[in-house]
């Protein structure tokens, strides 16, 4: 098939034009590093030569293949098909009946795994908990009973606004136990962003905690809560609140129920929910390239199979392993690779609340220590900072536990891959640079730690079943080193199955670039090895410290501000964090600009998203540049806000005095 659309592409797109240009120069370390032979030999795959058979088998025959690998799940009735494919509709494992929390805890209830740590967590101020399989079972039963006393049913959707503490991962199993759809909406998201996501998946019931602790301050997450229902638009009937950290919180009489005072009515027994194949496990909002996120939806077996597979090929995760993940329970990452993916395979989590810097800026380090954490998966921005804050934080601690690193979210800059490698993995650890996306479920292009020799900045070869590729705008794949679309060809089991509620939006965002493939978003080039080096984004959506922003959303929170006229919101390169957020904004007659009211914009925009979009920058202007027709130029806006010189052509501009005066407009 292939083959085929290759040679005849169908682009939907009127007037598309070759974007493939030759990649500009990276700064490039050349070495390659093959992972030891003593890895290889204990790895379930082992070599380049296997890897490249499972992964031709996956694509000639996703039946035979994940016929096969689907048979490491627990069904409650197998399925008698693998794939039905209309796109972009998919459905995997027809026919088949199963549950992800009986997957995930009562099948390792037999043999050894029943006393062995599911979930390791240490709080911000220093309390640590275990919970065993077994121990993690009964409360995720009990917690599911609680559910059912609060009137939720079989594809509800329940919203949950936790910290990370076990109970969010509770939380999480018990709807899987019962079938009802969660929605983890991030900690650092504000009430409006809750009310918004909320009212789009039309939860009843929300779950939340008093407060979390982060960087030693106390998050309001009820309070949060209670201002997103404060208007009366949104149709929960129930808030279930968890006291975490005891301060006081408003009570809302027939509304809000206490989580352990819930536990007191139920019993520990629930059977797991027989569960179809497809039914819908769980909603995730995302950026998307308009102001209104996108909620992804994924369901059952697909998912769960990839989240299993993947812990089992790529991070290799073994009985003795500890694993730790350090993403928020709130991204797709913390979904899948530390609750799903692990909890499937019946290994050892650990889950840490807080920042990394605090008390003191080796708390991942002393952690790391502790509990011989042997397989690592943070963030490039996380590297980037601990790079910054200097060697002497590891010096002071035995990482010699560690055998596996990963990373995920960005683009890691091959300066940070290398200090990643020398000083925390101390030159023996493979690093697996893991690209995939809050759509895509899991790991889509990734080293398999055992087989792919690695290059620091190249997240290398796709995983099996993941036919990926370069494209230009026509569908035609560019040429060894050349720039151009990322699309995967063929589906995959754990792909979205749809944006909540848009099936049009679902159908124009993925898959109407390209007739029948997935278009992902990011530009990528593939050198002469065939290793994909992901450049980054090429919509508008930005990527701040590996949290995904549209542009739209940040612009659509500035124009809600009663002093601003227009706003247009553009990423720069930042050290630290990939990307910063550059406003650009003009306000309201007679409304008189200063350095207060860019502060005051900045907290805006903090209010109304949350702080993960707080603006690094907001300049103002008279007017923004557009082109005759009224397009804001963000080209131009983007090399403003680097502080680069002005290339490419102006002639559409309206008015080349705009330029001048944005340039000169810096903060200070
Ligand atoms: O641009 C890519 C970048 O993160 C985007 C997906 O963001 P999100 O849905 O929030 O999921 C993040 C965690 C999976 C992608 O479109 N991205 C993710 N991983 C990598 C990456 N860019 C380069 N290399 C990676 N390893």
């Amino acid at each position: 098939m292939s083959k085929k659309k290759a040679a005849k592409p169908a682009p939907k797109k009127a007037a598309a034009k070759k974007v493939a240009a030759k990649s500009q120069t990276m700064m490039t370390e050349n070495r390659v590093f093959k992972p030891s032979a003593e890895f290889s030999k204990k790895a379930r795959i082992g070599s380049m030569a296997e890897y490249r058979r499972m992964h031709e088998e996956s694509l000639k025959h996703p039946e035979k293949f994940f016929g096969r690998e689907a048979k490491e799940l627990t069904w409650q009735k197998p399925f008698t098909k693998v794939l039905e494919w209309k796109c972009p509709n998919a459905k995997w494992f027809l026919g088949g009946k199963l549950n992800v929390s009986e997957n995930c805890l009562d099948r390792h209830l037999v043999g050894v795994n029943k006393t062995k740590a599911a979930l390791i967590w240490e709080g911000e101020p220093g309390e640590k908990r275990v919970l065993t399989y077994q121990q993690l079972h009964r409360e995720v039963c009990r917690f599911a009973n609680v559910l059912k006393r609060n009137k939720v049913k079989k594809g509800d959707r329940v919203m949950i606004y936790l910290p990370m503490i076990p109970e969010a991962a509770i939380a999480m199993l018990a709807c899987t136990r019962i079938g009802a759809v969660h929605s983890v909406v991030f900690g650092g998201f504000s009430a409006e962003s809750i009310k918004d996501r909320v009212l789009d998946c039309g939860a009843k019931i929300i779950i939340t905690s008093d407060g979390g602790y982060r960087r030693g301050a106390v998050v309001p997450l009820k309070k949060n809560v209670d201002d997103a229902l404060k208007s009366g638009e949104t149709a929960v009937e129930t808030v279930i609140v968890y006291r975490r950290t005891g301060q006081d919180v408003h009570i809302e009489e027939g509304r809000d129920v206490w989580w352990h005072r819930e536990l007191e009515y139920v019993d520990a027994h629930c059977a797991a929910a027989v569960l179809d194949s497809e039914s819908p496990l769980f909603i995730l909002y995302t950026s998307g390239s308009t102001g209104k996120p996108k909620g992804i939806l994924h369901s059952t077996a697909g998912y769960l199979l990839h989240a299993q597979m993947t812990c089992k090929y790529v991070f290799d995760l073994r009985d003795d392993d500890v694993y730790w993940c350090t993403a928020d329970v709130g991204w797709v990452t913390g979904h899948t690779y530390m609750i799903y993916g692990p909890l499937s395979l019946g290994a050892t989590s650990l889950m840490y609340e807080g920042a990394p810097n605090w008390p003191e800026n080796d708390r991942f380090w002393r952690i790391i220590e502790e509990y011989a954490v042997t397989v690592f998966y943070t963030a490039p921005t996380a590297i980037r900072a601990f790079m910054k804050w200097g060697d002497e934080w590891l010096k002071k601690h035995d990482l010699s536990s560690l055998r596996l690193l990963g990373t995920v979210g960005e683009p890691i800059n091959p300066e940070a891959w290398m200090w990643y490698h020398t000083q925390v993995g101390g030159g023996k650890c493979p690093i697996v640079d893991t690209w995939w996306q809050t759509e895509t479920g899991g790991h889509m292009i990734t080293p398999i730690p055992g087989a792919t020799p690695t290059k620091p900045g190249t997240a290398t070869l796709p995983f099996f079943g993941v036919d990926a590729a370069i494209v230009d705008d026509l569908g035609q794949e560019v040429g060894k080193d050349e720039q151009g679309k990322l699309v995967i060809r063929k589906p995959w089991p754990p792909m979205l199955r749809g944006i909540w509620g848009d099936k049009k939006r679902y159908q124009e965002t993925y898959w109407s670039e390209f007739d029948g493939w997935y278009f992902a978003g990011d530009g990528a080039r593939k050198d002469k090895d065939g290793y994909f080096w992901i450049i980054g984004r090429i919509d508008d959506v930005l990527n701040v410290a590996g949290h995904r922003l549209g542009t739209a959303e940040v612009e659509s929170a500035l124009v809600s501000h009663p002093s601003v006229a227009e706003a247009a919101v553009v990423g720069r390169p930042d050290e630290m964090k990939g990307q910063g957020v550059v406003c650009f904004v003009t306000v309201k007659e007679g409304i008189a600009t200063s350095r207060d009211l860019a502060d005051e914009l900045k907290k805006h925009v903090r209010k109304v998203i949350g702080p993960v979009a707080t603006p690094d920058e907001v300049r103002f202007a008279a007017a923004l540049p557009k082109t005759r027709s009224g397009k804001i130029m963000r080209r131009l806006l983007k090399q403003i806000a680097a502080g680069e010189v002005i290339k490419g052509d102006t002639t559409t501009l309206e008015d080349l005095s705009v330029i001048a005066q944005l340039a000169a407009s810096g903060e200070d």
